[in-house]
């Protein structure tokens, strides 16, 4: 057969799998185009449940979605909502653990807190029972991104003073984003005046020997870092700074070094989406993180940060739409670190 024959018999093929790639989003190399096709994809999706053991997560717009892609070479594209703040919540944890491996390097939160999956949900305490005899070992079941391990790397976070403290965290957390945040005083005091399960989190895990200083501060300050607005395009900001190797790729500026990425990273694969988090490393391949405001960030390491923001939840406590359009868009960028082209 000539190449020429070969060729009229194959084009048939080759445009009707480029118009099915096309019609499905699976071959877009295009990010805006699968930004706009996720959202209008999900955009109708009423499934989840805002949180609501926090008050005022309660009350927080269920309709809000906005979503946001950040290059690491600083490119942005958006859809829907990505101005309106949510309470960045548990996502926080990823910010302040990577100030104290920054600050104290990767061994510090693996000796102190563990690296492990507690299989367990984020504010389980028979998780903190399973690990009260191992600190200090590097064997605990147990890592900074569930609510246990989180408080004890805010107890980390060095400093003369509980503001000494905060300037600290919220400063890392600004130098990510890209810009200062404030916290959202309404939740921050909704979930203090509720948040007695953290207190005796707190309690236990001074009492097992994981938090060395004063328990009550390193409550108060995880309460408040978890009250932090944040909106769509902040938190792709924040995940691409960590795709980029930790520098800001809107600022240029340095937040994390490069060599302690990995580790950071690595925590998120693991306990990212808490008991989800294998369900959604199988079909994304992404460290990622979610938080109960409605907030979920993944990272593609060397390509890009996702955001997106959508508060009905499912019963991980993981936003509904965010897990879908990131996953959709991700898919079709090429987003999977561990997807290899057949060679
Ligand atoms: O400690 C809490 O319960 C909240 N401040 C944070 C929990 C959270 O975001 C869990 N995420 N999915």
């Amino acid at each position: 057969m000539s190449i020429r024959t070969l060729y009229s018999r194959l084009a048939p093929i080759v445009a009707i799998v480029a118009l099915v790639g096309a019609t499905t989003g699976a071959q877009s190399r295009d990010p805006q185009a699968a930004v706009n096709a996720a959202y209008e994809h999900f955009k109708g999706l009423k499934e989840g449940k805002n949180a609501d053991y926090i008050p005022a997560l309660a009350k927080v717009d269920p309709n809000l979605f906005g979503i946001a892609l950040v290059t690491v070479d600083g490119k942005v594209f958006t859809a829907g909502d990505v101005k309106t703040e949510v309470s960045i919540q548990s996502i926080s944890k990823v910010f302040t653990m990577a100030q104290v491996i920054q600050e104290q390097g990767l061994g510090s939160v693996e000796k102190q807190i563990g690296v492990d999956a507690t299989g367990a949900r984020f504010n389980s305490i028979i998780a903190v029972e399973g690990v009260r005899t191992v600190v200090g070992t590097g064997a605990a079941e147990m890592n900074p991104l569930v609510n246990a391990g989180a408080i004890s790397a805010t107890s980390m976070v060095t400093g003369a003073t509980s503001d000494a403290v905060w300037n600290k965290i919220i400063g890392f957390h600004n130098a990510a984003a890209g810009r200062d945040l404030r916290v959202l005083q309404d939740v921050y005091k909704s979930e203090a005046d509720t948040n007695q399960r953290n207190q005796a989190i707190g309690a236990l895990m001074l009492a097992y020997g994981y938090i060395k200083s004063n328990w009550q501060q390193a409550v108060d300050l995880y309460t408040r870092q978890c009250s932090i607005g944040v909106n769509a395009r902040d938190l792709a900001t924040m995940a691409a700074t960590l795709a980029a190797g930790g520098k800001n790729p809107l600022t240029g500026r340095t937040v994390l070094d490069a060599d302690k990425v990995p580790g950071v990273l690595a925590v998120m694969v693991t306990a990212g989406l808490y008991d989800d988090s294998g369900k959604w490393l199988y079909h994304t391949g992404l460290p990622a993180k979610s938080g109960v405001g409605g907030g979920l960030l993944a990272v593609s390491p060397g390509k890009f940060g996702i955001a997106v923001v959508s508060p009905p939840l499912d019963d991980a406590g993981n936003s509904v739409r965010a897990q879908r359009a990131i996953t959709e868009i991700s898919n079709a960028l090429g987003g999977n670190p561990l997807a290899a082209a057949a060679r």
